[in-house]
């Protein structure tokens, strides 16, 4: 199987709210693939972010795609409202409903991307049986809720099985990471099995600006030992 295309998905989650669409233009023009949204409820993890309103004010001034990580409860109720906001893709948790079958079902019927994402402590197995259903698969390097955490290396484990699986029933899906990532540790990832990677506070830390984080991560993750 070829190798998946590096994509560098900024999170806009340590971006300035007060002016996000100036942030994303600011990212589109420095090269990311897409844009991710950290959605967060309070619920699902101990932090509150920003709803489908606030998409959709920036959604007329950027171009690239948008994808919502769903760190909610229950993200049934509210799956047209992110689609309807300008998300090209969902990220549903595969802990945070309990049908997740039907539900990334029900965001392909919505014209989205389907995704599932997995906390750290949630194995491959429970998703084994949606592999079908989905585009990406997201694979969490850290718990969520914040930013600015520590890129958990046990991961990468989790990501060479889930590797082993996509290329074993040849599967055209891309393998995403969240969390920590950084040119500390984003070689690594690549070289587990991941082709798509979220950034957020490594990214909006260079002190070389944006264009300069986004390049040198996808340098490094080209040039890992990938598979
Ligand atoms: C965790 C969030 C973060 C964020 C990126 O809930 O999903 O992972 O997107 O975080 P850092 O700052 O680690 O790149």
């Amino acid at each position: 199987m070829s190798l998946r295309p590096v994509e560098i998905v900024p999170s806009v989650l340590p971006a300035d709210f007060a002016k996000l669409g100036d942030e994303c233009r600011a990212l589109e023009a420095a090269g990311a693939d897409r844009i991710q949204w950290d959605i967060m409820d309070g619920q699902f993890v101990p932090n509150i972010t920003v709803g489908p309103d606030v998409i959709a004010a920036v959604r007329p001034h950027v171009s690239v795609p948008f994808e919502a990580h769903l760190m909610v409860r229950e993200p049934d109720h509210m799956l047209s409202r992110w689609v309807d906001a300008g998300c090209d893709m969902l990220i549903v948790h595969a802990e945070s409903t309990t049908h997740v079958h039907r539900t990334l079902g029900a965001v392909r019927e919505l014209g989205a991307k389907p995704a599932v994402a997995l906390n750290p402590a949630t194995p491959v197995d429970a998703i084994r049986h949606v592999l079908d259903l989905v585009d990406m698969v997201l694979v969490m390097t850290v718990n969520p809720g914040f930013g600015g955490q520590a890129y958990i290396a046990s991961m990468e484990p989790k990501i060479r099985e889930l590797r082993r699986i996509v290329v074993d029933d040849g599967l055209d899906v891309d393998i995403e990471i969240d969390g920590g990532a950084s040119v500390a540790t984003i070689a690594g990832a690549s070289a587990a099995g991941a082709n798509v990677f979220i950034s957020g506070s490594a990214l909006f830390r260079d002190p070389e600006g944006l264009s300069h984080g986004i390049a040198e991560l996808r340098q490094l993750a080209e040039a890992a030992d990938r598979w």
